[in-house]
């Protein structure tokens, strides 16, 4: 009986629901343009002066811009990441921008003691905490079936799922206390998975349905910001991005290429003045949306998009997104279908090159 009802309804739901949503859609539309200019013009935004804002991931890209953009609101700031020295410079930044008070943290975000200690410490110092940024992150560029060393598996999902869990759960009962904000650096990799970063893809999936479920619990009492974007020019998009046991794999020298300016410091203006004035999503660009629709109701379409993009073998070892660099070396071995080219060894090979 069941099987026959899903049968009526697979064949029934699909183009009445188009209908449906055709229809609704400029009431939709008109609504969220009314929502949209209400609140950029009316509702005022949330005014960060003298509150306090933690930032995770914030010595680098992303993290980083969006420090200064809440020092320019004169907000209080608690600067997260493991190299301390990076948070220094910013937070000096940061200060001359407009930001009262910075503490800097050095802190792994997967570790959840050390998430205890910094939101312990922000409390102790500041006494509250009233938006909590997590943009501490690693990407990759390898094809699944490349990776020798599953070591590497749990140390990308831990950065980009548990870094961004920890600190949320031990924050929550202050930021319910200040009826505060968590903002999540999220990518359109959720619904546009591409080539090479499939535990990338996975984690930044996992992310949005973690806090879109959160956001339920959270009711009114926790605003829930995610921002999805697409390619911005940071650490992550140079060469920052491998693991070696435990270790991130490191182009020294593009590592650290000073970034800033460009899409990075607009979106990062875009993210905060989303999260002030309550946004529960923030999108740069906002087009690459249409691609949600390509991967419900045309997959094959990306799928055979891909095919083409990679038919070419050479093209298959330079990386989507933006470091140029190939990820074997110069004359290794060709890559075989099973098997890793990309081993321990090939990894340190490249961080001593
Ligand atoms: N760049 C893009 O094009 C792009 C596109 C889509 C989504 N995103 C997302 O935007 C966010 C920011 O990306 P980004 O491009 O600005 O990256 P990034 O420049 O590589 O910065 C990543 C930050 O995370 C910190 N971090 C990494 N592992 C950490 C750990 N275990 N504990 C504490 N901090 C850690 C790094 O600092 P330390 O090394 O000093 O710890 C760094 O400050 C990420 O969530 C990313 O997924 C970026």
């Amino acid at each position: 009986m069941m099987d026959l009802i899903n049968r009526v309804l697979n064949f029934i739901m699909p183009p009445a629901s188009l209908v449906m949503l055709t229809l609704a859609w400029p009431t939709l539309t008109f609504i969220n343009t009314c929502e949209w200019l209400y609140n950029t013009y009316f509702n005022s935004h949330q005014d960060m002066e003298n509150k306090v804002v933690l930032i995770t991931g914030a010595s680098s890209g992303i993290g980083e811009q969006i420090a200064y953009q809440y020092a320019k609101r004169g907000a209080n700031l608690v600067l997260v990441a493991r190299r301390e020295n990076r948070l220094r410079g910013i937070s000096e930044n940061a200060r001359r921008l407009g930001a009262p008070h910075v503490l800097v943290m050095a802190a792994d975000v997967v570790k959840e003691d050390d998430c205890r200690r910094f939101i312990n410490e922000t409390i102790n110092y500041y006494g509250r905490v009233d938006h909590l940024v997590n943009t501490a992150s690693l990407g990759h560029t390898f094809y699944f079936e490349e990776a020798t060393d599953s070591n590497v598996f749990p140390i990308l999902m831990d950065i980009n799922f548990w870094g961004n869990v920890y600190p949320t759960y031990v924050a929550l009962p202050y930021l319910r206390e200040s009826n505060g904000r968590i903002v999540v650096n999220a990518s359109v990799e959720n619904w546009l998975p591409l080539p090479r970063m499939s535990l990338y893809a996975a984690a930044k999936s996992a992310l949005i349905n973690f806090y879109e479920t959160l956001r339920f619990e959270v009711k009114d009492d926790v605003g829930i910001t995610l921002a999805t974007h697409g390619w911005i020019g940071t650490e992550m998009t140079r060469g920052k991005f491998m693991v070696e046991e435990g270790a991130e794999m490191q182009w020294k020298e593009e590592r650290e290429v000073h970034v800033s300016g460009g899409p990075m410091e607009e979106f990062a203006k875009l993210i905060v003045s989303g999260a002030c004035r309550g946004d529960p999503y923030v999108k740069y660009p906002s087009w690459y949306d249409i691609f949600f629709l390509y991967r419900i109701f045309a997959p094959k379409v990306l799928y055979w998009t891909f095919q083409f993009l990679l038919t070419n073998g050479g093209a298959r070892r330079t990386s989507f997104i933006g470091t140029g660099r190939p990820l074997l070396l110069e004359g290794s071995p060709p890559r075989r279908h099973v098997g890793s080219s990309v081993s321990s060894q090939a990894f340190q090979q490249q961080k001593i090159e």
